[in-house]
């Protein structure tokens, strides 16, 4: 296969990473998208650092071998460790965290709020990246959501499971909008952006950041660099691996408007 049809690959701990795929498939419509979500383990955010690098060096093995010419970790809770889940990988590895904080420390705003996962929040990841390429900022964090990816990764199109997922999002965010007045905020787990729709309607005005903006255009400039853009005017494919439930997974997928998909397939989680 010539370098420029290799495809990208992209992983998370479930679906969260087709927000990730989602944007790189409205910049970047020529690339064959090769997406990996491990919903056998889903969700990562409450294990602790031993057990997520295990589960994440799997999935790194798992596309590095099928080639990719760039790997997307459409997972912030993994970004939080890529220096030790990315071993023996050859291709250029995207971080959602970097991607998040750039676009965060990019942002007129002082008050900057940071919503993730329990493992995010306890990394301290995003305040120590926003604050050492924006000084000034005044980095706000939520307290660490350990419900909210479980709730997005099996609620889409059912009106009980989103109205939980709208009450968990007040609880998680009600402090930091009202209380700490932030200015923006930064959705730093890859599954909040697709409930995006519900945080606008709960808190109206208020700028959201999704570091998959970021990571796209990262990726199209680092394809554009190395001469491994696909050819113009290709219509580029989208197969999805998961060690979870393939129909839940083909679901979700047209849920959040990612179609055509080639195929989606099973592949054996990792025994732990
Ligand atoms: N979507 C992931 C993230 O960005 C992980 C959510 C989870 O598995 O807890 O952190």
């Amino acid at each position: 296969m010539s370098d420029c049809n290799r495809p990208i690959g992209i992983l998370d701990s479930g679906i969260g990473g087709y927000s990730v795929a989602r944007q790189v498939r409205q910049l970047l419509p020529g690339e064959d998208l090769l997406y990996f979500g491990d919903g056998a383990h889903v969700p990562y955010g409450n294990y602790s650092a031993e057990h997520i690098v295990q589960l994440a060096r799997y999935m790194f093995r798992f596309l590095e071998a099928r080639g990719v010419k760039a790997l997307l970790v459409a997972c912030n809770t993994i970004s939080c460790l890529l220096d030790r889940c990315r071993d023996g990988v050859s291709c250029p590895v995207f971080s959602a965290v970097e991607a998040g904080a750039r676009a965060a420390a990019r942002m007129e705003a002082e008050r900057v709020g940071v919503i993730s996962t329990v493992f995010t929040h306890n990394s301290r990841c995003y305040p120590e990246k926003i604050l050492a390429l924006s000084p000034r900022k005044k980095v706000v964090l939520s307290c660490g959501c350990p419900d909210l990816a479980r709730l997005v990764e099996h609620s889409l199109g059912s009106p009980d499971g989103m109205a939980r997922v709208e009450e968990n999002l007040r609880l998680e965010l009600d402090g930091m909008v009202r209380r700490d007045k932030i200015e923006c905020c930064v959705l730093g787990c890859t599954h909040y952006p697709l409930v995006r729709e519900s945080i606008q309607r709960l808190y109206p005005g208020l700028p959201l950041i999704d570091p998959a903006e970021e990571m796209a255009a990262g990726l199209r400039d680092d394809l554009e660099r190395r001469g491994l853009s696909a050819p113009a005017g290709r219509r580029g494919g989208l197969t999805i691996y998961t060690t979870g439930d393939v129909d839940e997974y083909a679901l979700r997928a047209r849920q959040v408007g990612l179609e055509p998909v080639d195929q989606v397939a099973f592949y054996p989680p990792l025994e732990v």
